[in-house]
């Protein structure tokens, strides 16, 4: 298993679909996961796989705050020991030694984040513009994709295929040519320590909700984690706007991805602003299932890049230092 992402904080639900009394089962890095909440609201993320047979523990109830299993039985406490045993009644607890795996679990943004490992200094990434009250927050997803978590974050990063994915929204085939940009390191306290950015500029059919025509709109880029994006937009005298792209491995070459935005527009409505974001990713999906190979292949010469590249091979670098092999080719 992969120490920097097995030791880092993943979203894996809506905070808000994990009701009390029900259990929700997902994966992360090829993990089984179930999670629940207890009757005092706690959340709990056990891996999702009974101790005596390995059944899927989300087949099971939940009931007094105990989860029985649907095989035989067997029933665990909050604390994911096992208190009973219904083929041996008379077995006191104290000769139980049946423990479920179980993990760190938080809310934040409104979803569960889980760490498998153990997080030392890590918390999940920041997302300062979510704690700006100017700003109404929109969910987006999740879309569920056949890909490597890190191909998906190189495509958000990535303004070159506007023109050509995204021809009539984000860009125009007249209007392809990416302007030169720097790639900075940035280390500040908002976003987290060690952030790569890029600072950019790109030209937009409609460069604002309000705009009639298109125009130039500026872009910055952050990479906060190995599998975390901030992108920022602002079109002259039009609103702001920042879209986290945040990411669920559930395998190395399956990802569930959701993207929350903060923004200043607040006519549109929630479904409005969902459905274009449903429109922009479905335009991308069909391009990252297709890549070859699905893993991003982090050996240099491995794909043919060029300038405008730029934000990608920082990317890919970040990666390598950050010693990533989940995802990636090394
Ligand atoms: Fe869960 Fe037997 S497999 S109780
Ligand atoms: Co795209």
């Amino acid at each position: 298993m992969d120490p920097v992402l097995f030791n880092d904080w993943h979203p894996v639900a809506p905070a808000s679909h994990i009701a009390a009394g029900a259990l929700l089962a997902t994966d992360l890095l090829d993990t089984r996961v179930v999670l629940w909440r207890d009757s005092g609201g706690a959340l709990h993320a056990w891996e999702d796989r009974c101790p005596h047979r390995g059944t899927r523990l989300s087949l099971g109830v939940l009931r007094d705050d105990t989860l029985r299993c649907a095989y035989h039985g067997w029933r665990f406490g909050g604390d994911g020991r096992c208190q009973h045993i219904p083929a041996l009644p008379a077995l006191g607890e104290a000769h139980l030694k049946a423990r479920v795996a179980s993990y760190q679990v938080q809310e934040l943004y409104e979803l569960a984040w889980v760490c498998l490992g153990t997080p030392g200094d890590n918390a999940p990434p920041r997302f300062p513009e979510f704690a700006d009250p100017a700003l109404r927050k929109v969910w987006c997803g999740h879309y569920d994709v056949q890909s490597s978590a890190p191909r998906i974050v190189e495509n958000f990063l990535d303004m070159a295929h506007f023109a050509f994915v995204h021809e009539g929204i984000l860009g125009e085939q007249q209007h392809a040519a990416i302007p030169d940009y720097m790639v900075e390191n940035f280390d500040d306290a908002e976003y987290g320590a060690g952030v790569r950015a890029s600072r950019c500029r790109a030209w937009q059919p409609q460069a604002s909700q309000a705009a009639t025509a298109g125009g130039d709109i500026d872009y910055t880029y952050r990479v906060v984690r190995p599998l975390t994006a901030i992108l920022t937009k602002q079109a002259p005298g039009a609103l702001r706007e920042a879209i986290a792209l945040l990411l669920q491995p559930l395998t190395e070459t399956s990802t569930r991805v959701r993207i929350i935005l903060a923004l200043d527009d607040f006519n549109a409505s929630d479904d409005a602003l969902r459905a274009f974001q449903d429109t922009i990713f479905l335009q991308d999906q069909p391009i990252l299932e297709s890549q070859h190979p699905a893993r991003l292949p982090l050996t240099p010469g491995a794909e043919v890049s060029v300038a405008c590249d730029r934000m990608s091979l920082a990317y890919r670098a970040y990666l390598k230092q950050q010693n990533l092999h989940y995802g990636v080719i090394r």
